[in-house]
């Protein structure tokens, strides 16, 4: 999926020089809003749909959200999630569709180029750049946490987790996370596989593979579910994430709820205009977002109906932190029957869900250096990659040599993961609702969204006023600028 999106950026960016200038001036002169993409469209709507939620489903889903749930206190912070992602992510995963659509270019030369054409100004590029180093900031852990899942696969061939007790499972976790050479190993190891096919390009068999990752993943998520429900604390479970207590969500916890909505979403660093540049112009964006904001919040939810009953029923602590589906997930299939091929198959589906939305997050780097400097593709993924491989160096060592060295927010981990979850891209997507609602003008966003019927005036009251209002509402608070 969103191997699509790369192989027609590659052939986006060697047509860059050859043919865009061109093109572009074309355009202007004769003052053309429909723009048509230089390297081809989705084959279909289905084709986007899937391509996005493959961005969209990730590590955030199945590792992030049941943990920092957890963190927080559970069903007050569920119910603020859901909200977020329904009035604040789907209006700015429409918006950055249309924007995306609108410019048919990279992220940084579409808001340029549509900066321009609304009337405002070209500097709408640095919103692009936010993006391109909140996406490097992000894979720099990411890499390192889907190094974990990488490592798990062979874990669980070996049968490890079979018959194992809470407390084994726990142990495995921490010899494992605690060793900074085997954490930088797996590390590696993802890194290199996602900076190769960058810069190398993927088969279309694997595209075809990718295409079956999320149905599958939903399939045995619904597998879990089915165990879970049997042999885990269900009802304690479900109280847990469903009933809301207001007492234990703190303002800091209502912007790492907005955070997440934004992170799951791949929302507010242009992953998603990128994406929205290849969608045919007569496919309904509204139809597709809905269908992605859908599909993620599915997969997010069955992960803490999952995860929730496990950790009641077997006395684990819910706020145990990043390690917690680590620790619940593989004493499930520990205890289940064909446990060693569920957990094998589950860590690979994983390891492919973070591997696509990875792809997502170093593209945008990857583009604007084989632009800026005239790199090759391979020269910049390597650049990049190594780039990122060296910062996630610092997550590494958060949870073993440097996992006392803390400021802030605390370690090196945790403070990368703040500043770019609940500061940039709720700041990224701030701007793009600002972009999309108030400096393009009802003719522009209208002729997107087909027409100004109720669902168009729906979308431009909650990006013209909700959307930025509830961003900027909780970032003060958390900040303690107003109470
Ligand atoms: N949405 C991905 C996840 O939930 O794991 C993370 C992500 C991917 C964020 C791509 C941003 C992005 F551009």
């Amino acid at each position: 999926m969103t191997f699509v999106v790369w192989r027609n950026k590659l052939i986006q960016n060697r047509a860059i020089s050859a043919g865009l200038k061109t093109k572009m001036s074309k355009e202007q002169e004769n003052g053309t809003t429909q723009r048509s993409s230089l390297h081809g469209h989705w084959s279909s709507r289905f084709a986007f749909i899937l391509a996005v939620t493959g961005s969209a489903v990730g590590l955030g889903n199945i590792w992030k959200f049941p943990y920092i749930a957890g963190q927080n206190g559970g069903g007050a912070f569920v119910l603020v999630y859901l909200v977020c992602v329904a009035v604040i992510g789907l209006p700015v995963m429409m918006s950055e569709i249309l924007i995306g659509r609108r410019g048919r270019r990279n992220p940084i030369a579409t808001m340029a180029l549509l900066g321009e054409e609304e009337g405002s100004s070209g500097q709408w590029k640095w919103l692009g750049a936010l993006g391109v180093v909140a996406g490097i900031l992000i894979l720099s852990y990411y890499s390192v946490i889907g190094g974990w899942t990488l490592a798990y696969i062979p874990k669980s061939i070996s049968g490890a987790f079979t018959g194992a007790s809470a407390a084994d499972v726990e142990a495995i976790y921490a010899g494992f996370t605690g060793s900074w050479v085997s954490v930088t190993i797996a590390h590696t190891i993802f890194m290199a596989i996602t900076v190769i096919v960058v810069a190398r390009g993927v088969e279309r068999g694997l595209e075809r593979a990718v295409r079956v990752m999320v149905p599958a993943l939903l399939v045995l998520m619904l597998v879990l579910l089915g165990y879970a429900a049997t042999s885990g604390s269900f009802a304690e479970g479900i109280n847990f994430m469903f009933t809301p207590n207001f007492d234990a969500l703190t303002w800091d916890g209502v912007l790492q709820a907005m955070g997440q909505a934004f992170f799951t979403l791949s929302l507010g660093m242009g992953a998603i205009m990128a994406y929205g540049a290849y969608l045919p112009e007569e496919t309904s964006i509204t139809v597709a977002s809905g269908s992605v904001v859908i599909a993620d919040t599915i997969i997010a939810v069955l992960a803490g109906l999952v995860i929730f009953p496990l950790v009641f029923a077997n006395g684990l602590d819910p706020a145990e932190g990043p390690g917690l589906v680590f620790v619940t997930l593989p004493l499930a299939f520990g205890q289940m029957g064909g446990g060693v091929f569920f957990g094998t198959v589950f860590f690979i589906l994983l390891s492919f869900a973070a591997w696509t939305s990875a792809l997502g997050l170093v593209e945008p780097g990857v583009a604007w250096v084989v632009e800026r400097f005239g790199r090759s593709r391979t020269q910049a993924a390597t650049m990049v990659g190594g780039t990122i491989w060296a910062l996630g160096l610092g997550s590494v060592l958060s949870f073993n040599g440097l996992a006392e060295f803390t400021f802030l927010r605390g370690t090196i981990y945790q403070n990368v993961e703040y500043l770019t979850s609940n500061v940039m891209l709720p700041l990224g997507g701030l701007l793009i609702a600002i972009f999309a609602a108030w400096v393009m003008c009802r003719n522009s966003t209208s002729e997107e969204l087909r027409g100004v019927g109720t669902s168009y005036k729906f979308w431009r009251f909650l990006t013209r006023y909700v959307a930025p209002a509830a961003i900027l509402l909780v970032f003060l608070q958390a900040v303690g600028l107003i109470d």
